[in-house]
């Protein structure tokens, strides 16, 4: 009996038969004797070669593109001087259609190119995930959810699943998505953060890779209304401890996906090519090809930190200005994405930006010690935070993290001053009532560490769907 394979398989069945099933990505006729398809099934590709009476029945003559085969044959080194996946070819000894997919207008190969518009790319997204980038982007995405459970696991910290569904918010009420609970508000949570924190004194430091929700009103290539969020909290650290725990994180996740070779293979082509089938604004934009091991030569470098008054005096000295008023960037100032995107570049390492102010961040965060900052008494008004954004170049911010406030009468200022309803937290601030203690955590967005590895230029060609405004489909 033939043995049944898997297309990744076949190279290792030399001289066998095997019968394989799977999609035809190419078909190539020469002369009405022989005909070469590439498969395809996800695991691999393979070059099947018919001859003689297989090529000329019905199916044979009317197979399009994307149908599905079954495909009986004999695996043979490839002679010299000919390439195909594997170095492997099958000689067809017999084969059936499963199910042929259209022709003429509605033919796969009608459907789209890479001229086509970002609009289509985005309807046609469940067929455009057939394509080799598409397809490699969704492998390392899976390969990378892997390593950052691996980190962890490594550290031996617990992964926990909190609720999606909330009536608390935790990154300000701006971008809340809400809805009807049973007659009650709720909202889509915008950060698992705030349980993470309730777990500490169950389960010592924590992660989860859970979605987030943002509704978010601006079209960037760096935000989306539903993210996997990968986000850890961790109890009795300082917070060199914790920049330290991030720049680590994002080494060793790096460094696990360059020493897979499939994974490393696939980034590197990733990182090269310019153009992709998903690639919206793209074409637009400059993102030009890479060499992936500058990456991670890059990654190997000690990350370097930077105080945000550093990068407001940065942003001044290089004639960057304030896009509302042309202005010279002041403390206080949020420091908006191309401005931070412009800075990251030109430095071209990953920065652990640090000690933004109170104003501009969430209401949980530790403000700094005084005597960590130089003039201290000229932002004491509103103080220099124990916070820190990773950023990198291409994308910008992929990491935003701090020390959390935990002294419960700290924390009760902090909902007065946000305008929030401190009883709806009733059980966060139990935190600081049974057994407080210094910690810290930190978010990364999966799609932004992403786009940064592979060289997308929008977060939206890493998705299996994205969700940004406007857009709920497929
Ligand atoms: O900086 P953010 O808003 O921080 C938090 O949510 C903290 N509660 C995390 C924590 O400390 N546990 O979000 C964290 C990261 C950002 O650095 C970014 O990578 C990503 O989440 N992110 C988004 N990614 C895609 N689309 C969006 N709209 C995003 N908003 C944030
Ligand atoms: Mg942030």
């Amino acid at each position: 009996a033939p043995i049944k394979s898997k297309l990744r398989d076949v190279p290792t069945y030399l001289d066998k038969r095997v019968v394989v099933q799977a999609w035809v990505k190419s078909r190539r006729d020469q002369g009405k004797d022989m005909m070469f398809l590439v498969l395809r099934d996800g695991t691999g590709y393979l070059q099947c070669v018919l001859t003689g009476k297989l090529c000329h029945t019905y199916d044979a003559l009317t197979l399009t593109l994307e149908s599905t085969v079954t495909v009986y044959g004999t695996v043979n080194q490839l002679p010299e001087g000919k390439t195909a996946a594997g170095n492997v070819e099958l000689v067809v000894d017999y084969w059936e259609v499963i199910g042929k997919a259209p022709s003429g207008e509605d033919a796969y190969s009608s459907l789209f190119n890479t001229e086509s518009n970002p609009d289509v790319l985005r309807r046609l997204r469940h067929l455009v995930l057939r394509g080799d980038t598409a397809s490699s982007v969704l492998k390392v995405r899976s390969r990378t959810m892997k390593a950052f459970r691996d980190h962890f696991d490594s550290l031996q910290w617990y992964e926990v699943n909190p609720p999606c569904l909330v009536q608390t918010q935790v990154e300000g009420g701006a971008t809340l998505f809400s809805l009807n609970y049973y007659g009650q508000e709720a909202y889509l949570t915008q950060s698992s953060q705030l349980y993470l924190e309730t777990c500490l004194a169950s389960l010592g430091s924590v992660y989860t890779i859970t979605e987030s929700f943002r509704a978010e009103k601006s079209h960037t290539r760096r935000h989306l209304s539903e993210y996997s969020h990968c986000e850890a909290e961790i109890p009795f650290i300082t917070f060199n401890e914790m920049l330290d725990i991030i720049e680590n994180m994002i080494k060793d996740v790096v460094g696990r996906l360059w020493n897979e070779p499939e994974t490393r293979r696939m980034l590197i082509e990733l990182n090269l090519r310019k153009n992709d089938e998903a690639n919206d604004e793209t074409k637009a934009a400059q993102i030009v090809g890479r060499n992936f091991a500058d990456i991670k030569a890059l990654i190997d470098q000690p990350f370097l930190r930077m105080k945000y008054v550093d990068a407001i005096k940065w942003l001044n000295e290089h004639g960057v200005k304030r896009e509302e008023d042309g202005q010279d960037f002041e403390y206080g100032d949020d420091i908006p994405e191309k401005p931070e995107r412009y800075m990251t570049d030109c430095i071209n390492k990953p920065i652990l930006l640090t000690h933004f102010p109170r104003s501009i961040k969430a209401f949980y965060m530790q403000p700094a010690d005084p005597t960590s900052i130089e003039d201290y008494e000229k932002y004491k008004c509103d103080p220099p935070t124990e916070s820190v954004d990773l950023l990198v170049p291409g994308v910008g911010e992929i990491v935003g993290g701090s020390m959390r406030l935990w002294n419960k009468d700290a924390l009760l200022e902090a909902f007065k001053r946000e305008g929030l309803n401190a009883e709806a937290y009733y059980w966060y601030l139990d935190q600081s009532r049974y057994g407080a203690m210094p910690h810290g955590g930190f978010g990364l967005g999966i799609e932004r560490f992403l786009a940064w590895i592979t060289n997308r230029y929008t977060v939206r060609d890493v998705c299996l769907y994205p969700r940004f405004t406007e857009c709920c489909q497929p």
